[in-house]
């Protein structure tokens, strides 16, 4: 928690909408349509694949000039630092900044603040942005897009989620990883275990297909994470999980019956009080006859194909 909050910027595809705004609601408990969200619960950039940049906030001022006279008051801890303007790009009402302008008020700012500027090799990144008819100060960060680097796996699936897809439903299940613990028990190639274990939520995977289960573990350990994949099916789970994720089995590949789709979420329901699930299909009912209620839900949408992303309790 930060009392004045942190400003979120995202980008993301008209098709990604619903699906980010569903991981919004997970993380922040509220969403907007726009492109920028304020909230005081602290979430690294890092974390989302449609978060863009984070500033947390240290002044706000509903004028340029009470911000450079608040910004005269802040002392760079001992460090070089260089200011980054936000306004790069629309956000929500706030037309973006021409590149000559944002450099002036990169300078204007800097000037007024107490230590050493470094273009090249800063210690600290401050950012300065004008959102919702106000300006804003603070630490800056940018996202590593760390997802983009798990787009090339050694080993692939034709049912596979794509990794941005996998990332937000690893962070609808699991926002807040500290004490959690979760499964995949239908994990395929692995596509969420791997955000998920980058994003250090003790999640573990399990198939009852075999080669997926070997795929999974080779994805896992090509990024260097460490995590366990087991091979059996569902109905052989023991242990209770606080999560489970369920990218559903659908007919266009596996075969699998609508008993079979609701055996699964019936174990699923068995192991887990909260459980996200990926369904091509449409199976309110069977959740429901499976003694969960959907508490949340999005459609992830890829041209025509869509899948529905239900949060179960
Ligand atoms: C849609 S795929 C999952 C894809 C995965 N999310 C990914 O991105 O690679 C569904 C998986 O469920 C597995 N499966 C089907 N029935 C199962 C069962 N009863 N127990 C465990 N896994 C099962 C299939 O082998 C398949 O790999």
């Amino acid at each position: 928690m930060n009392e004045l909050g942190f400003l979120y910027t995202y980008v993301r595809h008209v098709d990604e909408q619903d699906l980010c705004r569903l991981e919004m609601r997970a993380f922040f408990g509220e969403d907007t349509l726009g492109n920028v969200i304020k909230s005081t619960v602290r979430v690294d950039a890092d974390r989302s694949p449609f978060m863009k940049e984070r500033l947390e906030i240290i002044f706000e001022d509903a004028e340029f000039e009470g911000l450079l006279r608040q910004v005269s008051n802040f002392q760079v801890e001992g460090e070089t630092f260089r200011v980054m303007s936000m306004n790069t790009t629309d956000l929500d009402g706030e037309k973006k900044f021409p590149h000559a302008d944002r450099r002036k008020i990169e300078r204007e700012i800097g000037l007024c603040i107490q230590g050493e500027p470094d273009l090249t090799a800063p210690a600290v990144l401050l950012g300065v942005v004008k959102w919702n008819g106000k300006w804003f100060f603070g630490k800056y960060e940018e996202s590593k897009a760390i997802w983009f680097h798990h787009q090339k796996k050694p080993h692939s699936y034709s049912t596979a989620l794509s990794t941005r897809v996998a990332r937000a439903v690893a962070n609808i299940a699991v926002p807040f990883p500290e004490g959690i613990r979760a499964i995949d028990p239908c994990c395929g190639i692995g596509t969420v275990l791997v955000e998920a274990l980058s994003m250090g939520i003790d999640m573990m995977g399990r198939d009852i297909n075999p080669l997926v289960v070997k795929g999974s573990r080779k994805n896992i350990a090509h990024f260097g994470y460490e995590g366990t994949v087991v091979k059996g099916p569902i109905a052989d789970v023991r242990e209770t999980y606080d999560v489970v994720v369920i990218d559903m089995p659908y007919n266009l590949f596996t075969h699998i019956t609508p008993e079979g789709q609701l055996g699964i979420i019936q174990d699923a329901r068995r192991i887990a009080k909260k459980a996200v699930i990926v369904t091509v299909d449409t199976i309110d009912n069977m959740v429901s006859e499976a003694g969960f209620s959907i508490a949340d839900r999005c459609v992830a949408k890829k041209g025509t194909f869509e899948r529905q992303v239900l949060v179960c309790e």
